[in-house]
């Protein structure tokens, strides 16, 4: 089959993402901005601040992504672009860029849901020790875990999904975040919190958690509370051993409570590997546990992978193109996008 090399274009919350996949298997090139320096001072995302950010850097983003695949704008194939979910004006950015290039060129325009793109990321090839093999087969589970977003999903085949569960208030990357917060570390948190996670003792400090018995859905705002009362009860984040056996108990009890209904739900629907997918992924006690809990392979992109990018995009555009879908000229954005 001939070789479709697809620009993927990611502008849903506060990275600006261009890259060039080829076959949506072979990265040619990767490029992201991230805001993040930016936004810290918030301690989070600043919606009209990152629409502002996206206009500023999204052509220099797209025009390095070319650059570093050594392609000039003839060899392209398809324009991908993130439309829903995300930050409306970060969202209208990247569409309305996408829809540029893909008139400028005379290009088919393909929209990728962001939550799809992120389960994508498992067929882009990269060598990474946790990375799926190209010979995936389906059904698949995965879990889905970022700063805006925490579900389940059982993957049918391509494009094919049905969502067993997801949290009812947090996500958990926001609530590492606001724990994050809460400790004194910077912003974004997941990190920050796995970094001084790992001198402190994850059973030191009893964080109760929301099993919601009979459902794959969860909820993570009350051991945030959890976590703002023991803050507040001792006059003010706790810092060196004291901060580190918190960070360490937090993050075993949201990575306990993924792992566990991930590991339940590939059983009950005897999928063939779970998809660790989204930002959080990228931390590793969520890997360790979810391997050690499932019965079946646990697969996870590397880092750069799993949090925001537009190989994911490019990668996610290419299976939607080959199912013959196109987006119209008209093409708006959806703030609230699902999947399934
Ligand atoms: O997928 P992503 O980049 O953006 C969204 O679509 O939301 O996810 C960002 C989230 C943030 O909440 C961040 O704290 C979290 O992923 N995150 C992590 C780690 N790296 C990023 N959480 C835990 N451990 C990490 N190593
Ligand atoms: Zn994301």
């Amino acid at each position: 089959m001939e070789t479709r090399r697809i620009l993927g274009i990611e502008t849903s919350c506060d990275e600006t993402a261009a890259a060039v996949v080829a076959d949506g298997r072979h990265i040619l090139s990767n490029v992201v901005a991230s805001q993040v320096e930016l936004h810290a001072q918030y301690g989070g995302v600043f919606p009209e601040m990152a629409s502002r950010a996206h206009i500023e850097m999204i052509l220099p983003v797209i025009q390095e992504a070319m650059r570093q695949a050594h392609l000039g704008w003839d060899d392209l194939d398809v324009v991908a672009v993130t439309y829903g979910p995300g930050l409306v004006g970060s969202l209208l950015v990247g569409v309305n860029t996408a829809k540029g290039v893909a008139l400028g060129r005379n290009l088919p325009l393909v929209a990728v849901n962001h939550l799809e793109a992120h389960i994508y990321a498992h067929w882009l090839a990269t060598g990474f020790t946790g990375a799926a093999p190209a010979d995936l087969s389906f059904p698949l589970l995965a879990l889905i875990a970022s700063g805006g977003h925490t579900e389940l999903i059982l993957v049918r085949g391509h494009g094919d999904y049905d969502c067993l569960g997801g949290t009812l208030d947090d996500a958990a990357g926001e609530a590492l975040d606001k724990v994050g917060r809460l400790l004194g570390l910077e912003y974004p948190g997941g990190p920050a919190i796995e970094r001084i996670a790992r001198e402190g003792n994850p059973q030191a400090i009893p964080i109760p958690r929301a099993w919601l018995e009979g459902s794959y859905d969860f909820s993570f705002s009350g051991i945030k509370t959890a976590v703002a009362q023991l803050v507040q009860k001792r006059g003010g984040p706790p810092t060196g051993r004291a901060a580190a056996d918190l960070a360490a108990s937090f993050q075993e009890a949201v990575g306990d409570v993924l792992t566990a209904k991930a590991a339940a739900a590939a059983e009950e629907h005897q999928v063939a590997a779970i998809l660790l997918s989204g930002g959080v992924s990228a931390n590793q006690r969520l890997r360790n546990l979810a391997q050690e809990r499932a019965s079946v392979p646990v697969y996870y992109p590397p880092p750069i992978l799993c949090t925001d990018n537009a190989a994911m995009v490019a990668a996610c555009g290419y299976f939607r193109y080959l199912a013959g879908e196109r987006a119209g000229w008209d093409l708006d954005v959806v703030p609230n996008l699902r999947l399934a």
